[in-house]
């Protein structure tokens, strides 16, 4: 198929956090369709990478190397967007993760890292939308789509922070969806559950068994079943979609 042939052929999606995992299985997705792709990360090296797999699909891609729990940075990047390769059709809010090494239950927690994981898993997705709404409105078309997570639902133990920042997400693409369905801007969010990215093969293996046997259909997640859910959710077949959360997760939560 040529790039004009192809379902997102002339828009500009921009995916953060697109240089490892979901992201970047993300980006790729957009890329097949024939979007141009700016990729926002802070880790330069692999969003390169990112880059050039963007690329091999025929489009353009437009990196920038940045922290979005950064105001000054989240600014700088989406005004360099806009000037530089184009006005957003397709936000995907990717960027979030638990506390990681300082996981630990609520008795436990330390506000420090509780501050962290309602930065980078919450505050990311509204200021980055924040940075692509009112030209949004002004063109009356745009898709968000924000990665929330089944944790939200599941309520995991030693997550509390990190389903209380998922909920979040899923709070403010129900009340957004209303402020833009009249500029018939769609706002949607996906929750995946336990995926195959870093973050879940550097647990332990009883772990990563234990999360697998929970799971309905038997397997992890893959980052490209994510990626499929955020392509559809983008086109023009979800149309009449909008302030939903499609869960993608093997079954392990119903909601
Ligand atoms: N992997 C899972 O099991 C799983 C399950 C449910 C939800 N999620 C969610 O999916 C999303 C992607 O997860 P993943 O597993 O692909 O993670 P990942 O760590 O593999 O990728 C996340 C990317 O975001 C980037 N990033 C993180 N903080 C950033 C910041 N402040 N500024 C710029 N870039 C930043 C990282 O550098 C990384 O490239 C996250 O929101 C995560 O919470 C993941």
């Amino acid at each position: 198929m040529t790039t004009s042939n192809r379902q997102f052929a002339g828009k500009i999606a921009v995916v953060t956090g697109a240089a490892n995992g979901i992201g970047r299985a993300a980006a790729l997705a957009y890329a097949r369709e024939g979007a141009d792709v700016a990729v926002l990360d802070r880790e330069a090296d692999a969003l390169a990478e990112t880059v050039e797999l963007v690329r091999a699909s025929g489009v353009r891609a437009f990196p920038r190397v940045g922290d979005m729990t950064k105001q000054d940075e989240v600014v700088e990047t989406f005004a360099a967007i806009k000037r530089d390769f184009g006005p957003v059709d397709i936000l995907l809010n990717n960027i979030g993760q638990t506390a990681r090494e300082n996981y630990s239950e609520f008795w436990q927690a330390k506000p420090e890292t509780l501050q962290f994981v309602i930065n980078v898993s919450l505050m990311t997705t509204l200021m980055c939308t924040r940075q692509v709404v009112e030209d949004m409105r002004e063109r009356r078309a745009g898709k968000i789509v924000s990665i929330s997570s089944d944790s939200a639902m599941n309520g995991d133990i030693g997550t509390v922070d990190y389903a209380s920042a998922k909920s979040g997400v899923l709070g403010f693409t129900r009340a957004l969806a209303r402020e833009l369905g009249p500029f018939k801007v769609n706002v949607n969010a996906i929750c995946p559950g336990p995926t195959n990215t870093r973050a879940m093969q550097r647990i332990p293996r009883d772990a990563y068994e234990r999360a697998k046997n929970a799971i309905p259909l038997g397997e992890l997640c893959e980052p490209e079943d994510i990626a499929n859910a955020a392509v559809f959710l983008s086109s023009v077949n979800a149309r009449f979609i909008t302030g939903q959360t499609l869960m993608v997760n093997g079954g392990r939560v119903f909601y």
